[in-house]
């Protein structure tokens, strides 16, 4: 994949730095971002309420065994990164990170900062070629597919067009038996205007993008187990960290989570 990094052109991952409140941006994103705002006000909301799914499901999957993790769409390093809570948790975790935005790569150093026992790389690969990350040795040098991985896809697929449930198939395909696939991406169910209006932003700017529903989300974990309590907006998984729960916090989030267990 060409390493360039386009200034001419946003990009996801650096409109999201934005969101965070991050300064890894140029102002073409921010242009960008600030259209997006103004269709969706609420977009920094969804964005920190993820990022705090992504905490809570990484405890999870490493507080039920697993050691092993592949955590696709990683984006700019955010603190704390997937490998801190995973090794919090267990320090010999391993953590393998994969993102196309060729300023995530830039940044990749920050990332392999794991502790001692543990370990971390990272790919500069396409969720839409699993078979190139699954081979790729970055992966095979650090992770043993023969043993169960907690694979993360957060706030990655609204940004692929393409087919997930081929995609999930082929990962779940390659992965152990109590292997885990933690997902949250977005949906105009709650808040279709505002939601809408913001994947128009993205799409004008070419930068690929699509809603999902329930159904579609859950159709991508039919051969898991699903965690309870299932696809739900991701301030409703786990450990509630907001005290805000109400039908209108549901629209101002605007995403599903899930998380799946292979049997
Ligand atoms: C919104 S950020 C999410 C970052 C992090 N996972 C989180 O939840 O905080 C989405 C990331 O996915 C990356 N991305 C978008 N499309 C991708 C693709 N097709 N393959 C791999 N990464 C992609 C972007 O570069 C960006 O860093």
């Amino acid at each position: 994949m060409d390493g360039a990094i386009p200034l001419d052109q946003p990009h996801t991952s650096r409109i999201y730095d934005y969101f965070l409140g991050g300064k890894d941006n140029y102002e073409v994103d921010r242009v960008a971002a600030e259209e997006i705002l103004v269709a969706w006000p609420d977009i920094r909301t969804a964005a920190r309420v993820n990022r705090q799914f992504m905490h809570r499901s990484t405890r999870f999957m490493a507080e039920a065994g697993i050691r092993q993790f592949l955590d696709i769409g990683t984006g700019i390093p955010t603190e704390p990164n997937l490998h801190q809570i995973a090794q919090e948790a267990t320090p010999d975790a391993h953590v393998v990170y994969v993102d196309n935005d060729p300023l995530v790569l830039a940044h990749a150093r920050a990332l392999m900062t794991g502790g001692a026992l543990g370990a971390t790389t990272y790919i500069h690969g396409d969720v839409t070629d699993p078979k190139g990350i699954l081979s790729d040795p970055e992966l095979t040098g650090i992770i043993d597919l023969s043993r169960p991985v907690g694979v993360s896809m957060i706030a990655l697929l609204h940004f692929v067009e393409a087919d997930i449930a081929e995609i999930v198939a082929t990962f779940l395909d390659a992965l152990a038996p109590g292997s885990y696939l933690a997902i949250c991406t977005i949906t105009a169910d709650f808040a279709p205007e505002q939601v809408v209006a913001a994947q128009d932003v993205y799409r004008v700017r070419r930068l690929p993008a699509q809603v999902r529903t329930r159904d579609e989300v859950a159709s991508w974990f039919t051969r898991l187990d699903l965690v309870e309590p299932g696809v739900v907006p991701p301030h409703r998984w786990g450990l509630i960290e907001t005290t805000e729960i109400s039908p209108a916090y549901d629209a101002k989030v605007s995403c599903y989570c899930a998380v799946g267990r292979k049997p």
